[in-house]
């Protein structure tokens, strides 16, 4: 039981990729997954990569089942997989959001049953979700993603009470931000999901062009990396970690000024569309 052992899903690319190699260098054993497991760096040693598609429950069964087999224990789960199937609300087919909270919620609580049983006869266990600031702030064509994220934080909180008797943690990372393929993927959704002659076309230029400005302003994914760790390891772990100073302030503004937060948003869109026009 020395070795310390972490499960990271969505290790491909972006927060997943850089949280594996930065525990894989702390010494520990990272098992790392993801569709496109040839994206995933291969140490011998350290960083042992796997299929896994966290939609399909066999998938999860294999994986967990693998970790256990090979390591015999689990310290960390990491719940990180996910993207934005951004576009109206009215517009993004079922099949669509029901794939979106498959991948951000649904994934996450399977892998999280898996794993709990050998966390409580361990009498220790940490599930870090990776949730998104977008777990309590909002912005037009992000209904279903900041729906799946904010159900992430209140089922980790509801976890957190159940488990901690056991000696388990399970806490939220809330990322802004941060360079990775997640803004490509999520502009990209909001204008695949537009039906055709579609009434919200002007309202997804204006997002766009919000969202590809917002996400210049993105930190990088290693620093994300390091919040990871600290969340993963902090012997008092906190139920949120956010990191830069601006995430903070639009988290703290939407929860507790929801009304001041709101205008906000229709005043930054304004400004948008504004920018658009004038192009
Ligand atoms: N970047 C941001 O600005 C930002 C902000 C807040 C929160 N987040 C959250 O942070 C997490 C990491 O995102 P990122 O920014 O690092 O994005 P990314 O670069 O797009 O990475 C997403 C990872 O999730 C994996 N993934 C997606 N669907 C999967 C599935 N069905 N099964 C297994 N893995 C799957 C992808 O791997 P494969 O495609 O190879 O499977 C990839 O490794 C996500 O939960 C995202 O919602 C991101």
């Amino acid at each position: 039981m020395n070795e310390k052992v972490v499960a990271i899903t969505g290790a491909s690319n972006g927060m997943g990729l850089e949280a594996a190699k930065l525990f894989a260098n702390k010494g520990w054993k990272v098992f790392a997954g993801a569709r496109r497991v040839e994206k995933i760096p291969r140490d011998a040693d350290r960083i042992v990569a796997l299929h896994l598609d966290v939609t399909n429950t066999d998938s999860n069964h294999a994986f967990v089942t693998h970790i256990l087999k090979e390591a015999g224990h689990i310290d960390v789960l990491i719940n990180n997989a996910g993207y934005g199937e951004y576009g109206p609300a009215e517009e993004i087919s079922m099949t669509k959001i029901r794939n979106q909270f498959e991948t951000n919620f649904f994934g996450a609580v399977e892998l999280t049953q898996l794993v709990l049983p050998t966390m409580r006869a361990q009498n220790y266990g940490r599930i870090v979700n990776i949730s998104s600031i977008g777990g309590d702030v909002y912005m037009p064509l992000g209904a279903y993603y900041h729906a799946t994220k904010a159900a992430l934080q209140q089922w980790s909180d509801v976890l957190d009470l159940e488990v901690a008797q056991f000696g388990i943690r399970s806490v939220c990372v809330q990322p802004g931000g941060t360079q990775s393929s997640w803004g490509t993927i999520a502009l990209k959704n909001s204008h695949s999901n537009m039906r055709e002659n579609s009434a919200y076309q002007p309202l997804v230029d204006t997002v766009s062009a919000g969202l590809d400005r917002f996400m210049q302003r993105s930190v990088k994914a290693s620093d994300l990396a390091e919040v990871f760790y600290k969340a993963a390891t902090e012997l008092k772990p906190s139920l949120r970690y956010l990191h830069a100073f601006g995430d903070k302030f639009m988290v703290n503004v939407a929860r507790r000024h929801p009304k001041i937060f709101r205008k906000a948003i229709i005043i930054a869109m304004r400004y948008f569309e504004k920018q658009n026009t004038s192009k």
